[in-house]
């Protein structure tokens, strides 16, 4: 089994640093523009469905090459061999990783692929046409007018996403809710404008085991018995890996997948469901042929015109070099307001470790938080802060050409917008009045899409889960397993038990406190 090499343990790294402490840090793009008159020729990349512009970014052809010999040194491009080619990278739990194989098409074949992989992509095809036949299904069935899925975590935010991201596309006759909180008000909310006979529930969880999930689904399952649903099976399905839990719960119409699709990850499995119903079938597959063609770009592309690859280098460089703690991502678009909660997922989970695959624990940072909310709407709120802020935080905006809106006008605004904000970080504005002065020479990145479509949202996300999968591969991390999640799981089962008996013993005085005053009814 491949295991990368840690990038702090290699010989470029020391060569970085030392690059950075003499030319990186002193970097002005508005000089580097005026010494290389291919700045933005050299830094624009083009891969399918999309196209970033890198050059408004603290580097220049001298990092980024040094941060290549850092990729190469690591071993990245046979880590994203092993990974393609199903070998269990994800160490701490023994699996392989191949939510790419969720978009490859039937038979084909790829070199070093494990020997169980024809099987499984059989296997993929298998559950994804009859998905997609029950998807059509449900989008003919004129009874049903609401369908609600019920997940967390990668069982939400991956289809939540993509159904408000695709709104243009989505069938017309039918609304589509997501719960995920175990706070009851949403389900609540949810519930008080449907019907049983009208409702099809779809319930997310890889393991079927998630507390939030299992409780909202024996509610929604409760509400329906009371509303008079008889038929559970016609209006509950189930998604999963475990499909013996499914059954114990009482659902019998289920769609699964396997464990070597993580959570985060599982939009293009059956976890895609309530995307599919949204816009069918055709529509479905365009979304996988997009992720697909970037799987392609990536795996083979030269690493220097290789754009997850550059993305990646890019967030190694500004994490441990610059020491940015955060990236903000700005969608100018409205649709795509779940992106920003999408990629934090994405990334954080993946990357929020602090313990090399070897074990020991790394002597550089890791994952930078993700935020952000779709542009305009962040200009008049937190840009302020990237702006003039003590902190220089990148930015990075998701543009698109093409409106799916007839309405004149806007288009040219938010993508001059866009643009804007990229310029105005860059190139500043000098003023005697501190308080007027803006200081430029901040970071950005343009990606942009021609329009937002099943196609061009596939390649885009496949992009982003590429590029984490860079940053985490020189960083020698498992990106694959959530261990960290653990702990607050465990100690909020045994808060609920004290919470009826009203033991303290070994309980921390602050949790003791709010726990006995929590006891004790509102008024
Ligand atoms: O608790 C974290 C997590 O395991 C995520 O990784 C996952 O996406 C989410 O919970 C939901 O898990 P499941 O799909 O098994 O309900």
């Amino acid at each position: 089994m491949f295991m990368p090499l840690r990038c702090d343990q290699t010989t470029p790294w020391p060569l970085l640093q030392t690059h950075f402490a003499e030319q990186g840090r002193h970097l002005d793009m508005r000089r580097a523009f005026e010494q290389d008159a291919d700045r933005f020729a050299h830094f624009s990349q083009s891969a399918p469905h999309v196209f970033a512009d890198l050059s408004k970014n603290l580097w220049d052809r001298d990092s980024e090459a040094l941060l290549l010999d850092l990729a190469r040194a690591t071993g990245l491009e046979a880590h994203r061999n092993a990974m393609f080619a199903g070998e269990a990278i994800n160490t701490t739990e023994n699996r392989a990783v191949l939510h790419t194989l969720l978009r490859r098409p039937a038979n084909v074949a790829l070199p070093g692929d494990v020997p169980e992989t024809a099987q499984r992509l059989a296997d993929v095809h298998a559950t994804l046409n009859a998905m997609l036949a029950f998807a059509e299904e449900v989008r003919s069935d004129t009874a049903i007018t609401d369908v609600v899925n019920i997940g967390i975590g990668g069982s939400d935010l991956g289809p939540h996403m993509a159904v408000r991201a695709l709104e243009e596309f989505r069938i017309p006759s039918k609304r589509f809710h997501f719960v995920s909180n175990v706070d009851g008000h949403e389900l609540h909310h949810v519930l008080q404008g449907l019907k049983a006979e009208s409702t099809l529930f779809i319930i997310a969880s890889k393991t079927f085991t998630t507390a939030e999930t299992m409780m909202n689904a024996r509610s929604a399952l409760a509400w329906f018995a009371a509303q008079g649903g008889q038929d559970v099976a016609g209006h509950f399905v189930a998604l999963s890996t475990n499909l013996e839990a499914t059954r114990a719960l009482g659902i019998t119409t289920t769609f699964g997948f396997w464990d070597w699709v993580g959570g985060r990850y599982s939009l293009w499995s059956a976890i895609g469901l309530p995307m599919a119903i949204a816009i069918g079938e055709q529509g479905f597959r365009e979304f996988l042929a997009g992720g697909h063609a970037m799987d392609e770009h990536f795996r083979t592309a030269p690493l220097a015109q290789n754009l997850p690859v550059r993305l990646g280098l890019l967030d190694v460089w500004y994490r441990n070099f610059y020491g940015f703690t955060s990236r903000c991502v700005a969608p100018y678009h409205a649709s795509m307001c779940r992106y920003a909660a999408y990629l934090q997922q994405l990334e954080m989970e993946s990357n929020g470790k602090r313990v090399a695959l070897d074990g020991s624990t790394l002597t550089c940072a890791t994952s930078p938080a993700i935020w952000g909310e779709p542009g305009t709407n962040g200009q008049h709120a937190f840009f302020q802060m990237l702006h003039q802020g003590a902190d220089v935080l990148p930015l990075e905006i998701v543009a698109v050409r093409k409106a799916s809106h007839p309405l004149p006008g806007h288009q040219q605004k938010v993508l001059a917008n866009a643009l804007a904000q990229t310029q105005a970080l860059m190139v500043g504005k000098a003023s005697d009045d501190g308080h007027r002065h803006f200081p430029g020479n901040r970071p950005s990145t343009l990606i942009l899409l021609d329009a937002l479509t099943p196609a061009t949202l596939g390649a885009l996300i496949a992009l982003q889960e590429h590029r984490v999968f860079v940053s985490g591969s020189l960083w020698g991390i498992n990106s694959f397993d959530q261990w960290g999640v653990e702990l607050g799981k465990v100690l909020a089962k045994d808060l609920e038990t004290r919470w009826d008996s009203g033991e303290l013993a070994g309980l921390d005085g602050s949790t003791a406190g709010l726990l006995q005053m929590l006891r004790t009814p509102a008024v």
